[in-house]
């Protein structure tokens, strides 16, 4: 009786320590999603002075687009693919509605490529033409902010609602060993003009509403 006991109670520890690491891992692509609105604010801004034919901040123009290349690409959504690739498992119903997340994340870095290629041109040549640029550079914004949207309402919710402890626990340990750290200010010091402005644009109120909704959406589990 104690040995069925005592097994019930590991059942329950891991089950709770499922749970924790599953709000531990959803708050930090959550967290990923703040950092990225906050950023997209800032990046705007200075693509406004662009077209405008004003002085931007090149290092927050250049750095927000290599931001998303470097750190977005090579981290964010290899995280979130990692967990579709469990939802597929658990949940292959479901996981079909989701497919379309590798599209977008494909379609995201080849306009994060592109527009990297473009703005080293426009910064060798004064004379490039910059339509092209501001043209792309409203594609990312918008591209970006639907595929924010989209995750925190669909895919965060059916993962969070489908998979099972022992996923998270597998999601967790792969977050913790992988290699590249998980906030701008600490992947390169050419981020640093970049943290700052997101740190001021952390006040903007689409940003903070956005924090208050995904925390708002762990808790319902
Ligand atoms: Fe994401």
């Amino acid at each position: 009786m104690d040995g069925e006991a005592s097994d019930e109670e590991m059942q329950t520890g891991k089950r709770r320590e499922g749970k924790r690491k599953m709000i531990r891992s959803i708050q930090m692509l959550i967290d990923d999603h703040a950092r990225m609105r906050s950023m997209l604010v800032c990046f705007e801004g200075q693509l406004e002075r662009f077209e405008n034919a004003e002085k931007p901040d090149y290092e927050i123009l250049g750095g927000s687009i290599a931001y998303c290349q470097e750190y977005l690409d090579r981290w964010h959504h290899p995280h979130e693919e990692m967990i579709l690739d469990l939802l597929k498992r658990r949940a292959p119903a479901k996981a079909r509605i989701f497919v379309e997340l590798d599209d977008q994340h494909r379609g995201l870095a080849r306009v994060s490529e592109e527009l990297v290629t473009l703005f080293d041109a426009v910064e060798q040549d004064a004379e490039f033409p910059r339509e092209r640029l501001v043209e792309l550079g409203r594609t990312l914004l918008d591209d970006y902010r639907h595929h924010l949207e989209w995750e925190e309402t669909n895919f965060f919710s059916a993962a969070m609602e489908h998979l099972l402890p022992e996923d998270w626990r597998e999601i967790a340990g792969r977050f913790a060993a992988s290699t590249v750290p998980p906030t701008p200010s600490l992947i390169d010091q050419r981020y640093q003009t970049l943290h700052d402005a997101i740190s001021e644009a952390k006040a903007v109120p689409d940003a903070t509403h956005r924090q208050r909704s995904g925390r708002e959406q762990i808790q319902r589990h």
